[in-house]
């Protein structure tokens, strides 16, 4: 136990999550239709549920079951399993959300029912360079008001002390299961967002136009249609407009160290170690 949070299965979240997990463990079982978008926070999760909203609104054959998905509040739309499910105040019997069934959850592979790998739904996962990722969740602390320096911030994000950490675990774990889980990055969404939203929308069975799709989930796009709407709060407190803070790929090199990005490096080598998964992922499709 660390202030609000419990270590459980190897991961940090609070009881409520944990809680949710044996919950959904127990009584979920997705069917073949579910769309489950699963990533570790601040790695693109806001931007994943705008494109696949998108996708599924413009594409053909679903485009009568999700006539009323509305991208542009990707918060709304697409519900955090769980959350919505089995969080404190659920709102939704799960056998009573229409199909298709779209979900997001930050929980790690391990605490998602055993059935997710064989019943056929689909499960993307996005993730992010963890300098990046760390940068978008200090900057989140910051606008809480935590009162924290970025060394120890990053230094709990190192031992994995941050909300669903440690993310080096969690990343792997999805990894490992990409024969069944799509796997993207942030980084290729930056630098080719046309074919990540292709092989997106192909992964889905939907047809689309793809250039529609990249050009309606942009970040200014997003950013000014959540500034318009105004006072959404997601269930972590958050307002919908702190989702949207800068979208680049390096703004690491704004606040942090050489020698902080070697640890990371360091520990990524150590904890991907032969997995085949490395950060060169994340430079993937920038040097194409
Ligand atoms: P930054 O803080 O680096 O700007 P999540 O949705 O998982 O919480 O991730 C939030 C991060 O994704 C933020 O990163 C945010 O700016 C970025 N983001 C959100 N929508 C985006 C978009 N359409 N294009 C690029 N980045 C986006």
């Amino acid at each position: 136990v660390d202030g609000q949070r419990i270590r459980y299965k190897g991961f940090w979240f609070k009881l409520e999550f944990i809680t949710a997990s044996e919950a959904i463990r127990a009584h979920y079982t997705p069917l073949p239709s579910d769309i489950i978008l699963a990533s570790f926070p601040k790695t693109g999760t806001t931007w994943l549920k705008a494109l696949t909203s998108s996708i599924l609104r413009h594409s053909s054959p679903l485009s009568s079951s999700s006539k009323d998905l509305d991208y542009l509040n990707p918060h709304e739309i697409v519900p955090f399993l769980e959350i919505e499910i089995f969080g404190e105040n659920p709102s939704k019997d799960i056998t009573e959300i229409s199909c298709p069934s779209v979900f997001s959850t930050h929980l790690p592979l391990s605490f998602l029912p055993e059935t997710v790998k064989t019943s056929g739904c689909r499960v993307i996962y996005i993730t992010r360079h963890p300098a990046d990722t760390f940068v978008s969740l200090w900057h989140l602390y910051n606008k809480f008001g935590t009162e924290i320096s970025i060394r120890q911030a990053f230094d709990e994000f190192c031992k994995g002390l941050v909300p669903a950490g440690p993310y080096f675990e969690h990343v792997l774990e999805f990894w490992e299961a990409r024969d069944r889980v799509m796997f993207v990055t942030y980084e290729d969404l930056k630098a080719n967002p046309e074919e990540t939203v292709r092989r997106i929308a192909e992964f889905l069975g939907c047809k689309i136009i793809v250039e529609k799709i990249v050009k309606e989930c942009s970040f200014e796009k997003l950013k000014n249609t959540s500034k318009e709407r105004g006072e959404g709060v997601h269930w972590s407190g958050t307002k919908y407009d702190m989702f949207f803070r800068k979208g680049v790929v390096g703004d690491w090199k704004n606040h942090l160290t050489q020698e902080m990005m070697k640890e990371l490096e360091d520990l990524a080598d150590l904890k991907w170690r032969g997995s085949g998964l490395d950060l060169n992922i994340f430079n993937r499709s920038a040097s194409q």
